[in-house]
């Protein structure tokens, strides 16, 4: 497939996988997907998982990414993680704004907005999650929420800031529901995002941005998907927690 944008394809484990279980799934993932270099791959474990994940992946065409961060640096914060302790592990990428964290934790654009400055203040590339609920769609919300979140927290980044924050797209109907985005509808929402980008910032910028695409993301659709003009990449739960159903995502996609 030929894009500007290198796809970038990640695995969001949520609350899932051991240590044990976590090494033995990005074993299989290595073994599957060593030759692949027309995708950048990302695995994102829990916490706990990231140390040994980070050693087992050295030397690998994988990447690391965590599922949070606090905005803080240091200091008096029980139960938070800050970019500093990420970077320990080499890790280069950090989910944001993930709605089931917009649902349970109520984290705001306002808050996303500063977690993703502090990561770029720490070279870790936020994968930045912004979608409407099902509501939302069918009251014709959709693209108000959608210029709300973008606006919200992408606010006072720098240009090259922008170029290196990665978006997901996830609608919120869309995430471990089965029920995937159409093409068209994945399009559709992608090109509004990159014209939100594009008033913020300028063309230029809107064009090297990657929009990654989630909700429900499967070898069988992948294909379809990733050869939308404006898709670049998914965000994948469910099948990213199994080695097959992920690497065949990555070779469906090339
Ligand atoms: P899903 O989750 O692939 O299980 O729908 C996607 C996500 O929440 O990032």
């Amino acid at each position: 497939m030929d894009k500007e944008r290198k796809l970038i394809i990640a695995g969001n484990w949520k609350m899932n996988k051991t240590v044990a279980e976590g090494l033995d799934l990005v074993a299989g993932i290595k073994r599957e997907l060593n030759s692949v270099k027309e995708v950048d791959i990302v695995v994102c474990p829990p916490f706990t998982a990231l140390s040994e994940v980070s050693k087992a992946i050295l030397d690998s065409n994988i990447r690391l990414g965590a599922q949070n961060m606090s905005e803080q640096n240091v200091g008096a914060f029980t139960g938070e993680i800050c970019a500093g302790m990420l970077k320990e592990f080499s890790v280069r990428y950090v989910i944001l704004g993930h709605s089931e964290r917009r649902q349970y934790q109520r984290e705001s654009d306002e808050l996303i907005n500063k977690k993703v400055l502090a990561a770029h203040a720490a070279s870790i590339k936020p994968i930045l999650c912004i979608g409407e609920t099902l509501a939302e769609r069918e009251s014709g919300a959709m693209q108000n929420v959608l210029l709300t979140q973008v606006r919200g927290c992408v606010a006072s980044l720098t240009r090259e800031q922008m170029e290196e924050t990665i978006i997901a797209y996830e609608p919120v109907w869309a995430i471990g529901t089965g029920k995937t985005a159409t093409s068209q509808q994945a399009q559709e929402a992608h090109a509004y995002i990159r014209s939100l980008i594009a008033k913020f910032f300028d063309d230029a910028t809107a064009r090297r941005v990657r929009i990654q695409y989630g909700g429900s993301v499967k070898a069988s659709n992948a294909r379809e998907l990733m050869g939308q003009p404006d898709v670049d990449g998914a965000l994948v739960g469910g099948a990213s927690l199994e080695e097959r159903g992920f690497a065949d995502i990555v070779k469906n996609s090339i």
